[in-house]
């Protein structure tokens, strides 16, 4: 299995000063976390992970990027709790 080494952010800093090359934005699908992925897939060196349950957004936010393969969008079917 592959490392990831996943940078989590709470700004909206596009990830200008990350040295990651994964960046995990939840909620990506909704309003501010698609504004989010938008800015870091522009930016063009992030590989953008998006966990988002469909609750308030929508995969159509981020249709603009749907055939960029740094894109890995994965929608949560159920929550797990213990
Ligand atoms: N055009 C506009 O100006 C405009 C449009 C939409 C919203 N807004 C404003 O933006 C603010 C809301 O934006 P936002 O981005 O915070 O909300 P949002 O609802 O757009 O985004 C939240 C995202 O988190 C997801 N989510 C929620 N619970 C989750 C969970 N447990 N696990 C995984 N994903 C989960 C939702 O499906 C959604 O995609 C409000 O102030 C609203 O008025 C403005």
């Amino acid at each position: 299995m592959r490392e990831i080494r996943i940078a989590m952010i709470a700004t909206i800093d596009s990830g200008v000063g990350l040295s990651y090359d994964n960046v995990l934005v939840t909620g990506g699908a909704g309003f501010i976390g698609s504004h989010t992925v938008d800015a870091l897939l522009e930016k063009g060196r992030f590989e953008v992970w998006v966990l988002d349950n469909s609750s308030t957004g929508t995969e159509r936010n981020l249709r603009r990027w749907k055939n960029n393969r740094k894109l890995h969008f994965r929608k949560i079917l159920r929550a797990v709790a213990n």
